[in-house]
């Protein structure tokens, strides 16, 4: 048996510079990697093919990217092994993180460990970014600045550790309608990232509000009338250093002075009855056998959604 935990993610910056052909658009994105897990269990079983359990209902198995990761791997490298996937979902759907992608390359990488594959890196990364944008980032996690669709990647050197609040408001908002509401308001000049120029590489949470930027808050704000009723009630926070939707939403990350301002505001999140509250930690890896001691879940909840 092995065990992977898959940390989910921000967007430090994320600007949308135009639009593709294929109807996707095109991305200058820091994404980091934070000490909030699903955790996947693996299993070799001697029938082919892939048995996915989880501690949630997620619907049709073939249509969770789990499953359609491994299946993609299985196909390709080793059509006769079989194995038994269990997720624990904690991180929540729809939410900005990159929950689903994050267990989507957890599923490579245990599977390509688990049947002794011996595949590189960069080709679990080109496999696990064919079922998702920005699935590739978290085999090696840590920072990175992607571009493309967001499956290109360059790994950075990690920024000292910073704390965060997480505000999941319990409001699911499909990536697919955030991006068409922005297309309605492609008019702007790019912005340009200075995330990782001169001071910004040893960003901290002093530096980071004058980096972070996020192109499609705007458009998560106007998708969802709910989101920005709990963005207006969120905007004077003690110890918060500044705050930002979490890629296209519908989470609010908030960037704090130090860990304990974080325990106390993902508290009083939560006592306010405006979502599910995580402080958390940055963390340096991607999918991992360890977990960051940095999760801290302030109701202890296992369950997602
Ligand atoms: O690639 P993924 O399936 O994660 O993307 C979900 C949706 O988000 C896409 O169908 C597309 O509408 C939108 N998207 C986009 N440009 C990107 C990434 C995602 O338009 N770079």
């Amino acid at each position: 048996m092995l065990t992977l935990y898959a940390p989910a993610k921000i967007n430090w910056f994320l600007e949308v510079t135009g639009k593709r052909p294929d109807g996707y658009h095109e991305l200058v994105t820091v994404m980091q990697a934070i000490s909030l897990y699903d955790r996947l269990d693996f299993k070799t079983r001697s029938e082919p093919g892939l048995a996915l359990t989880c501690n949630i209902d997620l619907g049709p198995p073939e249509k969770n990217l789990v499953y359609r990761a491994g299946e993609l791997l299985r196909a390709r490298y080793a059509p006769d092994r079989g194995a038994s996937v269990h997720l624990e979902k904690k991180v929540p759907h729809g939410a900005g993180l990159g929950g689903g992608s994050s267990d989507a390359a957890a599923a490579v990488v245990g599977l390509n460990k688990l049947w002794g594959l011996k595949l590189e890196n960069r080709v679990l990364e080109n496999l696990v970014s064919e079922v998702g944008s920005d699935c590739a980032f978290f085999v090696q996690g840590g920072v990175a600045l992607c571009t493309g669709r967001g499956e290109i990647i360059e790994h950075k050197a990690p920024i000292p550790r910073v704390h965060l609040v997480i505000l999941y408001p319990n409001i699911v908002l499909p990536t697919v309608d955030v991006y068409r509401d922005l297309s309605r308001h492609l008019t702007y000049q790019p912005r340009n990232c200075y995330f990782f120029h001169g001071e910004g590489a040893r960003n901290s949470a002093k530096t980071l509000p004058r980096v972070i930027f996020n192109r499609l808050e705007e458009s998560a704000l106007r998708v969802s009338p709910e989101l920005r009723e709990v963005w207006q009630k969120t905007s004077a926070e003690a110890g918060v250093t500044c705050r930002f939707v979490s890629g296209s939403g519908s989470s609010i990350a908030f960037v704090m002075e130090d860990g304990p301002a974080a325990q106390t505001l993902a508290r009083t999140l939560e006592d306010r009855g405006l979502g599910r509250a995580f402080a958390v930690t940055t963390v340096t890896v991607g999918v991992s056998e360890h977990q960051d001691a940095g999760d801290r879940s302030i109701r202890g909840t296992n369950q997602a959604g």
